[in-house]
């Protein structure tokens, strides 16, 4: 299995996820500021990654800590997680993972810092296979979805790179092709930064899975080929009202699968449902470097000092979306109501 990201005795272990496909290359962490860092430059990305990352720099943080006083970590904690904030906007994933450790902390403060330490690290390393184990339960309930056989169309990567392993959208696919399904993926390649090219079609590969890696202009005249028998995709936060920020790209894969009658598809576990946003119209959306448009593997490919736009997420109106599997079930149109039963089911079981 791909080891994503790994709590070591070192730190936190990633596969440089900028490196593939051409180089498998693994850094650790030693400190959080460098957790902080890897998620700003994408050596970890995808939501559910992204949220487990942070929740180990956070454990690794405190671990390092000299405070000998609870009010002291907890100072310590606010600045952590200050730092872990202010790596990327959009996944919602990354603020619950820091609410989460930071709920933890106050449950457990009173026994003193050196209990809080194991706690929190301990914590940090729960999120890791609570995500592994989301992740499969999505890919049961997904799987049911799925044609059996035909092509099904994944834009961007939220397989087991973008999670702590499996996938959310991959692992759908991965739970069909396992029921005996036979799927062919068409992955999207994904520009500016080619997480579809780089990153869906080497994981796929590597289990076998048969896939063809398409330019994003390419998805529409498939569609109409009749190639396409349905799309997934996973979600950076889905808004109260269903409304999903994903890749940039997204909305438009979902306005022609409407087009064409071919059901779209959206997994991701309930800790990316974000009740707090009403509509994706509040959902912050990632500006990224020019340079990730106008240049490509080193060369320029625009001219000098053209205007450059690079959000990196957009937003696909809850309209377009068929279904959205979390790993408590399938929610349907009405999502407000959906996404808020899922929740709840959820949010009794943990408590
Ligand atoms: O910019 P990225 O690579 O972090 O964006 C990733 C995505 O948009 C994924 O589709 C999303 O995070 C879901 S990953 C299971």
């Amino acid at each position: 299995m791909i080891k994503t990201l790994e709590w070591t005795a070192d730190g936190v272990r990633f596969i440089d996820q900028t490196k593939l496909p051409t180089e498998e290359v693994y850094v650790v962490c030693h400190n959080y500021q460098e957790v902080a860092e890897a998620i700003r430059n994408m050596i970890v990305r995808g939501a559910p990654a992204i949220g487990v990352a942070a929740a180990m720099g956070i454990a690794l943080g405190i671990k390092q800590s000299q405070a000998e006083e609870i009010s002291a970590l907890r100072n310590e904690l606010g600045q952590i997680c200050r730092r872990m904030g202010e790596t990327r906007p959009t996944a919602v994933n990354l603020f619950w993972a820091i609410r989460r450790m930071q709920q933890k902390f106050e449950e457990v403060a009173a026994q003193g810092v050196q209990q809080t330490k194991v706690t929190l690290i301990a914590e940090a390393q729960q999120m890791l296979v609570e995500d592994i184990a989301a992740n499969q339960a999505m890919g049961k309930h997904g799987a049911t979805l799925m044609p059996g056989s035909g092509g099904v169309l994944t834009h961007c990567n939220a397989g087991a790179l973008a999670t702590g392993g499996y996938g959310t959208a991959l692992g759908v696919i991965r739970a069909a092709v396992e029921a005996g399904k036979q799927i062919h993926v068409f992955a999207d390649e994904t520009r500016p930064f080619l997480q579809g090219a780089r990153l869906t079609a080497w994981e796929l590969m590597k289990d076998g899975i048969s896939t063809t890696v398409i330019a994003d202009n390419m998805a529409g005249a498939m569609m109409r080929q009749g190639k396409i028998k349905a799309v997934v995709v996973g979600a950076d936060r889905i808004a109260a009202n269903g409304d999903v920020a994903n890749k940039i790209g997204t909305y438009s894969v979902a306005v022609l699968a409407k087009e064409h009658n071919i059901p779209f598809y959206v997994a991701a576990p309930l800790s990316t449902v974000d009740l707090n946003t009403p509509t994706g119209e509040q959902i912050p959306i990632e500006q990224r470097p020019q340079k990730e448009v106008t240049h490509h593997g080193g060369k320029q490919m625009a001219p000098d000092g053209v205007k450059v736009e690079n959000p990196a997420f957009d937003v696909t109106p809850a309209k377009y979306v068929s279904a959205i599997v979390t790993e408590r079930g399938i929610a349907k149109a009405p999502y407000d109501r959906s996404l808020k039963e899922l929740s709840a089911e959820a949010a009794a079981i943990a408590r």
